[in-house]
């Protein structure tokens, strides 16, 4: 039986092997999915151990996915754009690292909530490691314009310096929160860990006033701060990270082994749950 995993720290709360076992029955794969708590020293070593004992592949999350760059063998282009991986195969010329996780965002965005994201101005709180992660399968949807907006200036400045050579009719600018222009936008993206502490990153009223979605890639049994605050400032829609983190794992599992589940049936499931 084929093995995979998820390997994180803390790894208990993981959705992850819910998650794959449901695309499994659903697509008859054959294979079994289990969670393994990475020790703060010596992820490599574990990665190696589980790919030794038969594991096919693995999924990365906090706080490994730097350390699952280094290790891997080849990149992939978003894995290599992301500076972080989320995917690893373990394939006979070594081990392969992709990121699955602006591909989520972008599948929630635009067939799960029909946001679709050409020509339309986006704004993306954040300049860490989850806005980064994200970067390239954005500019790929061909948005007008995209800003970078975070706390420090001078990251959201050097985040969009950096993907300028890979921007072809997108208009890409960082900048501080206060200097974000009391206008409306299209898409809210957050990608700050405000949620975490129930904080909402300083913004203008006036860039939520008939915005057509504003997303917390955070997710939680309630709608977060920031959803809240978006829809009362005049947001159209409001949405969660739920849908990303079933659409990075449906595009993790596709890699693997070749066929999409439907991720509709298993969204809903979790939605029901989180309740
Ligand atoms: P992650 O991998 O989750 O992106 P990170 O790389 O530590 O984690 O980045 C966290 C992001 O959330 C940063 O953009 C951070 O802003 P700074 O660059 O100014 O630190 C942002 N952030 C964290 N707490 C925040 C808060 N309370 N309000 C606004 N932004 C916050």
């Amino acid at each position: 039986m084929d093995r995979y995993a998820v390997i994180g720290n803390p790894i208990a709360h993981s959705k992850s092997p819910q998650i794959h076992t449901a695309f499994a029955r659903q697509t008859g794969q054959a294979m079994t999915y289990e969670a393994i708590l990475g020790p703060e020293h010596g992820f490599a070593d574990t990665v190696r151990a589980f790919a030794a004992s038969g594991g096919r592949g693995m999924n990365v999350t906090v706080p490994f996915k730097l350390e699952a760059y280094d290790l891997a063998d080849q990149l992939s282009e978003r894995a290599q754009a992301a500076g972080a991986v989320n995917t690893l195969s373990f394939r006979a010329d070594g081990i392969h690292g992709d990121n699955t996780d602006g591909v989520g965002l972008i599948r929630d965005l635009e067939e799960n909530l029909s946001c679709p994201l050409a020509d339309r101005h986006v704004l993306l709180l954040g300049a860490g490691g989850a806005s980064r992660g994200v970067l390239l399968p954005l500019l790929a949807a061909g948005p007008r314009q995209v800003t970078i907006a975070n706390r420090t200036a001078a990251r959201a400045e050097a985040l969009a310096e950096r993907f300028h050579p890979l921007c072809r009719h997108t208009r890409l600018d960082g900048c501080g929160f206060e200097a974000v222009a009391a206008a409306p936008v299209d898409v809210i993206i957050n990608a700050t860990s405000a949620s975490l502490s129930a904080e909402v990153p300083p913004l203008p009223d006036a860039v939520f006033d008939g915005c057509a979605l504003a997303y917390d890639m955070m997710y939680g049994a309630r709608p977060t701060a920031f959803m809240n605050h978006a829809r009362a400032r005049g947001a159209t829609r409001v949405a969660d990270g739920l849908g990303m983190l079933v659409e990075q794992a449906a595009e993790s599992f596709a890699l693997w082994r070749g066929v999409r589940p439907d991720s509709a049936p298993v969204l809903a499931q979790l939605r029901l749950q989180l309740a």
